[in-house]
């Protein structure tokens, strides 16, 4: 089967689309060892994907889903302006290193117009580190908190 990211499209994923999201968005948590933190339902995808702050993007490859990348539109404090915070970009496996995830990127530089894109990447993930340097993002070392007060 070909693998030139030429034959891949990449459109914005609906409602109708909830359970191919699921699917990939667990993916990419047991890619990374975290498949059980994916509590997420259906249900609850679907109401997300009608918010209009919210963006998910789907790349095909023959109407079948070989990767995304998903992001929130948010206001700066300091700025007064609008950004994208991205949330997640996966390729499935077979599909690494084709270009897809670049292509997801450019998507989203596209979608942005001139606005900002903020995201996290973790210090161990070297081969993303790489990627977006090469795309000609900035990394800036700051440590993520997490608070759930009871
Ligand atoms: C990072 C990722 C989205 C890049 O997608 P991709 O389609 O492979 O990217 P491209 O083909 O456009 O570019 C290839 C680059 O991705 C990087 N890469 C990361 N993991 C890779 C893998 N398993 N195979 C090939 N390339 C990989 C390489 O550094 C390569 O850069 P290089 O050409 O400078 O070596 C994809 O590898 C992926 O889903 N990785 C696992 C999930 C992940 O780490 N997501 C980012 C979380 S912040």
């Amino acid at each position: 089967m070909r693998t030139g990211a030429t034959a891949v499209t990449i459109r914005r994923a609906g409602i109708d689309d909830a359970a191919v999201v699921r699917g990939l968005i667990l993916a990419l948590a047991v890619h990374q060892n975290q498949g059980d933190a994916v509590t997420v339902s259906v249900a609850d995808l679907e109401r997300m994907l009608a918010r209009p702050e919210i963006t998910y993007l789907v790349a095909e490859r023959a109407g079948r889903a070989v990767g995304y990348v998903s992001w929130l539109e948010r206001t700066s404090f300091w700025s007064g302006e609008d950004y994208f915070a991205l949330d997640d970009l996966f390729v499935a496996g077979p599909e690494r290193g084709h270009g897809v995830g670049e292509r997801l990127m450019r998507a989203v530089a596209d979608a942005a117009k001139g606005k900002v894109i903020r995201w996290e990447v973790a210090e161990g993930n070297v081969a993303a580190r790489r990627f977006y340097e090469r795309i000609g993002a900035r990394l800036v070392t700051k440590q993520i908190c997490r608070w759930q007060p009871r």
